[in-house]
């Protein structure tokens, strides 16, 4: 059975292919147009898709979307009459995509050839709770999903047993831990859908105790998992994401940043307050499900499901003691949630598909990346798995910049060691030298370090897995000397812990280059500049190298060194703008 799932239209558009419940690809479209998290519709993703499994559109047995435009519309309604005049702006903003909505059965009808009773819509949250239950390690789990709104929904508690999922509860909009988060990072700010790492990473600077309880003042938490935000501060449940908050704000915060003006200690500090306000509230709502569950196992999905911080405090200090997150919990595991909620829920299929990593994206052969090499007219030697691990891991040992660019592309934002640029994670001066020298980020952004599963309590104060890199753990205090460029400003690491067997090339990397200096972690960044998408082909990644004063690339086992590089080939260096 061929099921195809695909979310767009709001952000993060991206398409899944599962075949007999395996999955065969799930990839992003912003890796095809280069703009990030685009939410158009998704034609290239679904080809890659369907091109992987050498499928046309004609042999699909189904298609899940992962949004449902038929529920909930009592209450969208009742909102829309309760909060009016403003609430016509939100009707203005929410028009143009109901309108794509109601026409995306015909849309992905026509675009693969298929009937549109194939076509079937799956709840936004039921589409993030299949995608990360159905392919955790649970038998049966707690799940919990929360964003900044769905359909209506913006948490949803549900439980899953076998190849079922059921609803234990939602929380509807305004009221929403998402929205709140993209609120405040507006008011610092940044923009929403991207700019929220950035607010997690800018926290651990800060001090929360000065805003903590004006920010916690705007979310009651009502027990039975229910919580309210005091709407007189919001703006965006009227206006739409043109507006996000209410004078009100500004009179409790004083006055917002203006995007990409100076940062201060006091956005620090209210960066600080959110997040801790966001993992305070969570936990809280973390003792009233384990009690409604008595399970010790939860999944996590849903754009705040990428709060790193927030999942690490889940695991060490939540009655949850194991958690699987999904590791494209932004709405891309729509496609792959939508596809998985038709092979197990709808179709009741039993489940048969684990997820231990996220190599679900497209590889580019052999060939290929020679002859982008070729086209560019630079030398390249030819490296054998040996060499290419003994130079790679020399080059790291003695502080080089090289991009890592093997296998099968990652799915979610992070890079995990198959589109990555690497290098020591030392000395502390590593993390300004690699944004001044390639990644022109914000100074404030943290690194994160890889290592190998068995090294993880050597380094961290926790051991529980953390392959995706979205569980924060503390550096352990002997070792924050050690690894000082990926030790964050509060002495966390945001951690991804590898299995061998999920990645051998990158596993014996990180091992080579412990054998050379004691020190059995790398310091892994996406391979992406500038705002853009991790690198998806390889013309896009020597771009890079030849732009960035990078020092060596490995593509595959075909090696460009950068002191063999003529100055007639560099870029000129990159622009310095922020991503
Ligand atoms: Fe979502």
């Amino acid at each position: 059975m061929n099921i195809l799932g695909v979310n767009c239209y709001g952000h993060d558009s991206a398409a899944t292919l599962l075949v007999d419940g395996m999955p065969v690809c799930a990839v992003e479209e912003e890796r095809f147009v280069r703009k990030k998290h685009v939410g158009t519709f998704p034609e290239n993703a679904i080809r890659c898709c369907l091109e992987m499994g050498n499928l046309k559109g004609s042999d699909l047995d189904a298609v899940g979307f992962y949004w449902d435009p038929t529920v909930h519309r009592g209450k969208q309604l009742l909102h829309l009459l309760r909060f009016l005049p403003d609430s016509l702006n939100l009707l203005d903003a929410r028009i143009e995509t109901a309108r794509e909505l109601r026409r995306i059965k015909g849309k992905i009808a026509s675009f693969l050839g298929v009937s549109a009773s194939k076509i079937q819509f799956v709840e936004h949250h039921l589409a993030h709770a299949a995608s990360a239950f159905f392919v955790s390690p649970f038998e049966d789990a707690a799940i919990f999903t929360y964003d900044g709104v769905g359909e209506w929904t913006t948490t949803l508690y549900a439980e899953g047993k076998g190849n079922r999922i059921r609803k234990i509860d939602e929380v509807f909009f305004p009221h929403s831990l998402g929205d709140l988060y993209s609120m405040v990072g507006e008011y610092l700010g940044f923009k929403h859908s991207g700019g929220e790492g950035k607010v997690m990473g800018l926290a651990a600077y800060g001090d929360p105790e000065p805003y903590y309880q004006k920010l916690r003042g705007l979310v009651q938490v009502l027990g039975e998992g229910q919580y309210r935000l005091d709407t007189s501060y919001l703006h965006y449940h009227t206006h739409g994401k043109k507006s996000w908050f209410s004078p009100k704000l500004v009179e409790l915060l004083g006055p917002p940043r203006k995007h990409e003006s100076e940062m201060t200690k006091r956005c620090e500090d209210i960066a600080a307050a959110l997040q801790k306000v966001v993992e305070d509230v969570v936990l809280e709502l973390m003792q009233w499900f384990h009690a409604k569950t008595r399970t010790t196992r939860l999944t996590i999905s849903g754009g705040v499901g990428l709060n790193s911080v927030v999942n690490g405090r889940i695991i060490q200090e939540s009655p949850f003691s194991e958690v699987f997150v999904q590791p494209a919990a932004n709405d891309a595991s729509g496609s792959f949630g939508a596809a998985y909620y038709l092979w197990n829920q709808v179709f009741g299929k039993p489940r048969g598909y684990e997820m231990t990593n996220a190599y679900l994206g497209p590889e580019i052969p052999d060939a290929r990346l020679r002859a982008t090499i070729e086209a560019e007219g630079l030398e390249y030697e030819t490296l054998d798995r040996e060499c290419m691990l003994e130079r790679a891991a020399t080059m790291l040992a003695a502080g080089k910049i090289i991009g890592w660019f093997h296998g099968r592309m990652e799915y979610g934002p992070r890079a995990l060691g198959n589109r990555s640029i690497l290098t020591a994670p030392f000395p502390a001066s590593m993390k300004d030298t690699l944004n001044a020298r390639v990644k022109h980020r914000e100074p404030f952004r943290p690194f994160a370090p890889s290592l190998p599963i068995e090294r993880l309590q050597e380094y961290f104060e926790h051991d529980y897995p953390s392959p995706y890199m979205l569980l924060v753990y503390k550096t352990r205090p002997e070792k924050r000397a050690v690894i000082p460029a990926v030790n964050h400003a509060d002495d966390t690491g945001r951690v991804q812990s590898l299995r061998r067997e999920d990645n051998p090339l990158y596993y014996d990397l990180i091992c080579r280059f412990g054998e050379k200096t004691g020190v059995h972690v790398l310091l892994n960044t996406s391979f992406n500049v500038r705002g853009e998408p991790i690198m998806h082909l390889p013309e896009q990644a020597l771009e890079c190298f030849l732009g960035e004063d990078m020092d060596g690339l490995f593509l595959g086992r075909y090696f460009v060194d950068k002191k063999r590089v003529p100055a007639s080939k560099l870029r000129g260096g990159g622009a310095k703008d922020l991503d």
